[in-house]
Parts: structure tokens; C-alpha cells; sequence
């Protein structure tokens, strides 16, 4: 009785090798995209403290992390790069570096999704981050360096949104708001348009749940206009004065905290009911960019809002034609936030229509802050996007312009016809692989017949026989497997044949 298998994790595949040939040979022509616009090699590991994740990732990548804790260490596997590339840059001498830092990389990342094709819980991606430039003309390399590269690999469906972060993050920084608060309607800018509002709302009060609203509703009428430190003095004040009997400071302290968390607790609601009223106007804005932009503009001016981040996106629109990049491909989206909470500017996707199904290829965007979020220095902007490789092959495959992968990887099958020949089939193998040829040696035992067959299943261009004859004149007899034709030849012209009748 066999044992039972042990099968793969969900999620994850076995990449076999014609598509394992395939993603390099993608991955191969994105490099010399990269690094025709400067950019270096780096490679960051797999595993990683949690903490790099968590201090600015965002609840809806920290969910779906492979997180655990060994050794009494909190670790994970990567969600994503970008983090450990700004933790390196952080960690190593490329700190000391001129500015901006040119990376690109490639490698697998694992995320716990519900799995379905192109959505895998390992995948690999390949990206780019520069570090330490900031402005337009960094931007719109970014989103030209992208569209170029799909364009190498000959990929013609696809389309760019474009948007910016930064007037949702203006927006909710001009509220007192809870930070856990904020963050949460960050992460729900692009649930606005899936879910209704109503349902948007209860989660909302699930997170920050109104108190005892009549005596916060009072002390609110009280300490209203007061800063926060002097509506905490007053309600010291107001202890001092009432009967309880308290021991002590610290006990009235902790007394006013908590009012203090109370009040802004139930000052919380208009204000966040506010913001959604901002974020469904903006997620309406989406279109051709002369179109969205007029609109946009009104919006910002109706809040009183300053209108730096447009002007980005106007400046990256009117660059973007010098790099050749279509721009009927150029869709803006106020209602994009990606999903991740490092961003503070400009960001972008690229989608395709693969397989009858819109997926994501590509995301990236401005990331200011996560430098200095992960302990380096206050003033470095940074920018960045990564492909799903997985993601890129099926767009191509959809799309028919996969390349056609070789079939046979070996050039010559060497044949020993008796156990007398083989330390000589290995010399001949060695030598011809010392040619730069790709040899494999029949060590099954199997005979000539056989190995013939096994030659022609493989798609193997020569099979090299060598029997006892071959052995003592010291050559070879080369056979052709799509002519059929052999002759017996010494070595060094058996390469020659091999290597004309291969290039005819
Ligand atoms: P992201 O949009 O989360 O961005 O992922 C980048 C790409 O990875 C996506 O566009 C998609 O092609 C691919 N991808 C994501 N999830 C899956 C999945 N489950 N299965 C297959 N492919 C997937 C980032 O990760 C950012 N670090 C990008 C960035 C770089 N931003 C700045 N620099």
C-alpha cells in the first residue's frame, strides 16, 4: 500500500519548468527595463520582524500576513517589499549613498487571500523603489518606467489610474479624529463603492462606540471651546470641588482621562460622518483626466481645501507624452487609495482584462513618511511599484503573445553501449560540456533502442553513441535525430557537426 501524499499548501503552486522559464524570461527583460533608467539589483529576506509590517502597512495587508512567533520573536513572511527595502536602505551603508537610490528586486511574497486563479497565497513580485526624490518628475518616471516595461514584454491592454492620496489624508488631518479612527476610513475609501454607506456606518460605530451620550453630552456643553489641555484642568478643577472623596492625584487624573476620551469619543461621529461624506464625493471622481480635473478642483475649493496634490497629477500628465506613454491609457481615480497605509501621494495601478477578469498587474505610489516611520531620517521621500509576475504571464497569456519557451534545454544525449564504456562517456560528456554544450549521460543502463526513443521524447537534437570501436579510436558516433543521419567522427569535429546542422 503507497503512503499517503503530502500536498501543497492552498494557495501555492509548483512552478514546473516551461513556466518557470517563462516568469525569467519576463522577469529577465524587466531587469534591463529597470536598469536602463539606472536602477540596481538588491535582494532583502523573506522573513522579517512584524513590527516593519505594522508600523505602517495597514490593517488590510497586517490581516492577510503569515505572522508568527518563534523563539519568542514576533516574526512573519513577507506581505510585500517595500518595507524591507526601506528598511535595508535604513539598516546598511546605501544610507551614506547619493541621493535618490535606485532599487529594483524581485522575489516571492505571501499573503493569506482567498485563493483563485491570479490570486495566489505566494506569488512573486518585481518592483522598483527610488529613495530620496521627491516631485513630479520622480513620479512620472515611476509610472512611465511601468508602462514601458509592460510594453517591452509586448503587452497592449492594459490602462493606468492615477490618483492621489494626499486630498483624503489632508482631509481627515484637519479633524481632531481618532488615530485607529482615521485609519480605518483611510482603509475603506475603495469599500465606499462596494458596500453601502449604512453598512460602512455600523462598522464605523463598532470601532468607536457612543458612550453614556447625556453625561458626555453635558460636559461637552461645559468645556466647549476649551483646548483639550484646558478642558482637562477644568475637569480637575470641577473634581477638586465635588464631595467624592478621592485619594489622591493620580486616582483624579485617570478620572479626567477617561472623561476627556469620553468626550472626544461622542465628538467623534459628526466628524467622521463628515469625512464620509468627502470620501463618496470624491470616489465619484474618475475619468478622462481634462474631464475629473475640472471637477475635482470645484470639490476642494467647496471644502476649502488647498489643491497641491491636483496640481501633481497635472504636472505628471503633462510629462508623461515625453516618455511616449499613451495617454488614452490615463484614467484618474480620486476614490484609489490602494490599500495601504504607507502611500501620501500620488498612486497608481495598472490593470487588464486577463482571461475575462480585471486583476491588478501592477501598484505603486509616493510613500514619504516610511523612511522616517521605520527610524531613518525625517526628510527622505520615496517612491515605488511592484508587478505580480504570476499576474504578468497570464495577462500575456491572454493577451497570445507569450513567448515560445524552448523545448529541449539539453543539446546531446551521450549513450555508453556497455558498462566498459562508461568512465569514457563521461570524458566525451565532459569535454563537450567544457565546449558549451548542455550533456546528459544515459546512466539508467538503458540500451540504444531505448535511449533513441527517450532522445526523440525529449526533443534532444543529437544522441552520441560510444561502444567499444568508438573507445579505442578515440571518437564518437554523432546521430541526428531529425535526419536520422550518424557518422563517426573524432570529438572536436563532432562539435563542429552539431553545431552546423543545429544552426540550419
Ligand atoms: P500591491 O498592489 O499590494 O502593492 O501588490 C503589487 C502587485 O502584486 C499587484 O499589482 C498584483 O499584480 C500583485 N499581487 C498582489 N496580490 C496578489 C496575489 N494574491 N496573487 C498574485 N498577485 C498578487 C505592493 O505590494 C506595494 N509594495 C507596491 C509598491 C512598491 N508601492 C511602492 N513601491
Amino acid at each position: 500500500m503507497r503512503n499517503p501524499k503530502v500536498e501543497t499548501v492552498r494557495g501555492v503552486n509548483d512552478v514546473l519548468p516551461p513556466t518557470y522559464r517563462l516568469q525569467k524570461q519576463i522577469e529577465n527583460q524587466l531587469s534591463s527595463c529597470f536598469q536602463s533608467f539606472g536602477y540596481r539589483p538588491i535582494d532583502v529576506p523573506v522573513i522579517e520582524y512584524t513590527e516593519l509590517f505594522l508600523r505602517k502597512s495597514g490593517e488590510e495587508l497586517i490581516s492577510r500576513m503569515y505572522d508568527f512567533t518563534y523563539h519568542n520573536r514576533r516574526l512573519c513572511l513577507r506581505p510585500e517589499l517595500t518595507a524591507s527595502v526601506a528598511r535595508a536602505y535604513i539598516q546598511t551603508t546605501l544610507q551614506g549613498e547619493p541621493l535618490p537610490v535606485r532599487l529594483y528586486y524581485s522575489g516571492p511574497v505571501f499573503r493569506y487571500e482567498k485563493p483563485q486563479r491570479g490570486r495566489y497565497r505566494q506569488f512573486t513580485q518585481m518592483g522598483v523603489e527610488a529613495i530620496g526624490a521627491a516631485g513630479s518628475m520622480a513620479d512620472a518616471e515611476m509610472i512611465a518606467l511601468a508602462c514601458q516595461s509592460l510594453d517591452k514584454l509586448g503587452l497592449k491592454d492594459y490602462r493606468v489610474v492615477l490618483g492621489n492620496i494626499s486630498l483624503l489624508n489632508q482631509f481627515l488631518r484637519t479633524m481632531p479624529l481618532e488615530r485607529r479612527l482615521g485609519n480605518f476610513l483611510l482603509s475603506q475609501m475603495e469599500e465606499l463603492r462596494k458596500v453601502r454607506r449604512a453598512a460602512l456606518e455600523a462598522a464605523i460605530e463598532e470601532i468607536c462606540p457612543p458612550d453614556n451620550l447625556v453625561e458626555t453630552s453635558r460636559l461637552q456643553h461645559l468645556l466647549q471651546g476649551l483646548s483639550e489641555e484646558e478642558a482637562k484642568a477644568t475637569i480637575l478643577e470641577l473634581l477638586e470641588n465635588t464631595n467624592v472623596n478621592l485619594v489622591g492625584n493620580r486616582q483624579k487624573m485617570d478620572i479626567a482621562n477617561s472623561l476627556m476620551g469620553k468626550i472626544q469619543r461622542a465628538e467623534q461621529k459628526p466628524l467622521w460622518l463628515k469625512a464620509l461624506d468627502f470620501m463618496e464625493q470624491l470616489a465619484q471622481l474618475q475619468g478622462k483626466p481634462q474631464e475629473v480635473l475640472p471637477s475635482a478642483r470645484q470639490l476642494l475649493a467647496s471644502y476649502h481645501m488647498d489643491s497641491g496634490g491636483l496640481g501633481e497629477l497635472e504636472e505628471i500628465l503633462a510629462i508623461l507624452p515625453s516618455y511616449n506613454i499613451d495617454s488614452t491609457r490615463i484614467r484618474l481615480d480620486f476614490g484609489l487609495s490602494r490599500g495601504l497605509q504607507y502611500y501620501t501621494g500620488t498612486i497608481f495601478e495598472i490593470h487588464h482584462e486577463t482571461l475575462g477578469q480585471e486583476r491588478q498587474l501592477c501598484g505603486g505610489g509616493r510613500y514619504d513618511d516610511l523612511v522616517k516611520t521605520l527610524g531613518g531620517n525625517n526628510d527622505i521621500p520615496a517612491s515605488g511599484f511592484s508587478f505580480g509576475i504570476e499576474r504578468i504571464r497570464l495577462a500575456m497569456e491572454s493577451e497570445g503573445i507569450l513567448p515560445v519557451v524552448e523545448e529541449s534545454t539539453v543539446d546531446a544525449l551521450i549513450v555508453p553501449l556497455s558498462a566498459a564504456e562508461h568512465c569514457y562517456s563521461i570524458e566525451v560528456g565532459e569535454k563537450l560540456r567544457s565546449k558549451g554544450l548542455r550533456v546528459v549521460l544515459e546512466v539508467r543502463g538503458k540500451n540504444l533502442s531505448t535511449s533513441l526513443k527517450y532522445a526523440a521524447k525529449q526533443t534532444i537534437p543529437f544522441v552520441i553513441v560510444v561502444g567499444e570501436a568508438e573507445r579505442l579510436a578515440n571518437v564518437v558516433v554523432v546521430k541526428n535525430m531529425a535526419t536520422r543521419q550518424q557518422q563517426q567522427l573524432p570529438l572536436e569535429e563532432a562539435v563542429m557537426v552539431m553545431r552546423r546542422e543545429n544552426d540550419e
